[in-house]
């Protein structure tokens, strides 16, 4: 290995600016940024990301708004939080934690937040720009955080092979689109792909997105490529990614290690995303 592609250290470092620039508008007399974050019952995992994204926010001098509603929320209960968080100006971004419970259907809740305000890119309006390549929507955070860990590394996208595995709402098709933007030969794979390791050895960016632990074993991985692990799943007390780190970091130019890599940046995106959506809303 060559390069430890290391998110903690960057979203540190963009971190700092972030606190600096908040520092500077506020003490011009201006309101700070502001985050609300939506979570609906109690999915522990979730409010271990919830928790995270709200001290990231209030570390950089974003006001975070936290709303908590049970379980059996009913569906309009929550539209109606959604509906006056979407008038309210002092309101400049708007993340409502998924998975939601069962009985509420995740499209419309995501329907019914603003475009402007919808810093998880979610809404059909900013995933059909990342498909049209209009500039000025919101980009999903863990395709955002990577984009930006692969440009701080000088890894250049242009023309390679980018192979995805996971074709998920949050991660893999946004990612797709995003390296498609940035000139790569995309290909995902998913749960009815035969015989993904046709494709990852193949790979000179192979992302893996999947939560399956240890998926992408040394194998899989082409010599010299670079590896970026979305995965990130509990095995007993260990905290496992997609990727068989130990026996593929020898092999690889570049790689991302779990925890440390993309994690760190997918909250820094959200950072990234609120302050858009604020210099928008202030504008
Ligand atoms: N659940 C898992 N990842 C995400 C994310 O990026 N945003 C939201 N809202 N929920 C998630």
């Amino acid at each position: 290995m060559h390069i430890l592609l290391d998110g903690k250290s960057l979203s540190e470092s963009i971190r700092d600016q972030i606190k600096t620039y908040v520092e500077r508008i506020t003490s011009r007399g201006y309101r700070e940024p502001s985050l609300a974050v939506v979570l609906v019952g109690d999915d522990p995992a979730s409010h271990i990301y919830v928790k995270n994204k709200r001290k990231a926010c209030e570390r950089v001098g974003i006001k975070s708004l936290f709303y908590h509603l049970p379980q059996n929320t009913k569906v309009p209960e929550l539209l109606d939080l959604i509906a006056s968080l979407n008038s309210d100006e002092s309101v400049d971004g708007i993340l409502v934690q998924l998975p939601l419970p069962q009985h509420i259907p995740q499209e419309e809740v995501i329907l019914s937040i603003s475009p402007k305000k919808d810093v998880d890119g979610f809404h059909p309006e900013n995933m059909g720009k990342l498909v049209a390549r209009i500039e000025g929507g919101f980009i999903p955070c863990t395709p955002l955080g990577i984009d930006l860990l692969l440009k701080h590394y000088n890894i250049d996208l242009k023309g390679k092979n980018v192979v995805i595995v996971g074709a998920g709402f949050i991660v893999g098709r946004p990612l797709a689109l995003l390296m498609l933007w940035r000139d790569a030969t995309v290909c995902v794979c998913h749960i009815h792909t035969k015989d993904i390791t046709q494709y990852t050895k193949k790979a000179d960016i192979l992302i893996s997105a999947t939560g399956v632990p240890h998926l992408i074993k040394r194998d899989m991985v082409k010599e010299g490529a670079v590896v970026v692990d979305v995965g990130i799943s509990k095995v007993g007390e260990k905290v496992l990614g997609d990727v068989d780190f130990e026996r593929v970091k020898d092999k690889v130019y570049a790689i991302t290690p779990v925890p440390g890599g993309v994690g760190p940046m997918t909250v820094t995106a959200l950072l990234l995303n609120t302050l858009q959506a604020y210099r928008q809303n202030m504008n």
